[in-house]
């Protein structure tokens, strides 16, 4: 697939990125912004996210993540990547046969780095599994945001406290600290072995706007996104909501 996407209300070809990274990295938020900022230049935009972007992905989500489900190592696997063949299915591929922009929040590495890596499982195995889930269909761009593994964690428990998450923590989160590491340690391995797809952010230090700027410099980049031709009408140092009337050269702030 071509990835030239040029702005102006015309799109050249469908895009798929996908935000990876531990749990704490902040991908969910810059998931969020990177769709926006996407919509403001004309662009459509698919956002979802892994497991549960279907309907019937919903339910599959609440079985993996309810805590008191005891679920065995390869029914976790089968049923992340059952998810992923109905996503793929459903809502993916429709999007991108569409010319839209789909990112998703989650996909085929979170299995390779949760279930294979984080699990000990024999990874070249669970990606065999997750290929016939999607059929050949591998993100354009994956934007890993790492995030040390500590700090990860503290930051999601927090998270959740302010969104009042009463359910605590998932499944998946309640696993011990070196089942943590290892998640971080696989995203690192995939991103090495793959560095045409990936592109790294560390978000240890960063706060959101910050990480948001890099993810935005990384997506310009790598989809060739050229900047549209605009005219700003504000005046010498007015305020201007339109980010990228700064690097046309216009007076607004
Ligand atoms: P997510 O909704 O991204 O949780 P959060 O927003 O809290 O990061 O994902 C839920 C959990 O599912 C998360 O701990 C990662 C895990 N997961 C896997 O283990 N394998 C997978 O293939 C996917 C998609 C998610």
């Amino acid at each position: 697939m071509n990835l030239r996407v040029r702005v102006g209300r015309t799109v050249m070809a469908a895009v798929f990125i996908t935000l990876e990274g531990p749990d704490g990295s902040g991908k969910s938020t810059q998931a969020v912004l990177l769709a926006e900022r996407l919509r403001r230049f004309g662009l459509p935009v698919l956002l979802t996210r892994e497991p549960g972007g279907t309907a019937l992905g919903l339910t599959l989500r609440q079985i993996l993540l309810e805590p008191s489900n005891k679920l065995a190592v390869m029914t976790e696997v089968l049923l992340m990547a059952a998810d992923r063949a109905q996503h793929v299915e459903e809502v993916i591929k429709p999007a991108l046969q569409n010319n839209m922009i789909v990112i998703c929040d989650r996909y085929v590495d979170s299995s390779l780095a949760y279930q294979g890596f984080g699990l000990l499982q024999d990874v070249a195995k669970v990606k065999t599994i997750n290929e016939a889930a999607i059929g050949g269909l591998w993100p354009h761009l994956t934007l890993l945001l790492d995030v040390e593994t500590e700090t990860g964690l503290q930051r999601h428990t927090l998270a959740s406290r302010r969104q009042g998450r009463s359910e605590g923590l998932d499944r998946i989160e309640q696993r011990d600290l070196e089942f943590h590491r290892r998640v971080r340690q696989g995203y690192n391995r995939l991103q090495e072995s793959d560095p045409q797809r990936f592109a790294v952010v560390d978000t240890t230090e960063l706060g959101v706007d910050d990480v948001a700027q890099k993810v935005w410099h990384i997506v310009r980049q790598r989809l060739e996104i050229s900047e549209p031709e605009i005219t700003c009408t504000k005046k010498e140092g007015e305020s201007c909501e339109v980010n990228h009337c700064r690097s046309a050269g216009s007076g607004c702030k």
